[in-house]
């Protein structure tokens, strides 16, 4: 990848799931330091070592699986899904948004590029409708 960016045949160079201790291997040893790290990041599992040390280090974090938190890995998701949504949706209720704009806005603000994914055409076009309002810090703060 780091030829290929040479040879401007790629615009950047990413990488997907790796730790801040990976992040910093790369760093450390690659001649092309990578535009992105694509993470798990939702509610339940929010990563926040490796979201940190991508935004100290010019590395844009990406969320994937933003909204798919009720399946996280965790005894407690359904739990943390439940609460987390129900918080939102109250949250969003002020502004004529679902839990999930909520969400994605909050990643936003948080400044993690979150990539969700839908069937659903009228939840696509809400998924990218979240530019037209801004949570406040207490928001930001009840939902994390
Ligand atoms: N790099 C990696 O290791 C990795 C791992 C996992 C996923 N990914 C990528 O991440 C992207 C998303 O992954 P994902 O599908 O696992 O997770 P996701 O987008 O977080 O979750 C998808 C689920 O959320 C629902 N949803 C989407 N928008 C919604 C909204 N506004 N309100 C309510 N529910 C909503 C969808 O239901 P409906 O379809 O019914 O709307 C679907 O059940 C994909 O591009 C995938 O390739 C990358």
């Amino acid at each position: 990848m780091e030829d290929l960016y040479k040879e401007g045949k790629l615009r950047a160079a990413a990488v997907a799931n790796f730790t801040a201790e990976q992040l910093q291997f790369l760093l450390d040893n690659a001649s092309v330091a990578p535009a992105v790290d694509q993470i798990r990041c939702n509610p339940a599992i929010r990563n926040r070592e490796t979201v940190d040390f991508c935004k100290s280090n010019g590395i844009l974090p990406m969320a994937h699986s933003p909204m798919n938190f009720s399946l996280a890995a965790m005894k407690n998701a359904p739990e943390v899904a439940a609460e987390y949504k129900a918080l939102a949706g109250r949250i969003g209720e002020r502004y004529g948004k679902s839990w999930g704009q909520v969400l994605l806005r909050w990643d936003i603000q948080h400044g993690i590029c979150a990539i969700p994914k839908s069937h659903s055409p009228e939840r696509q076009r809400q998924n990218i409708d979240i530019f037209d309002f801004e949570l406040s810090p207490e928001e930001m703060a009840m939902l994390y």
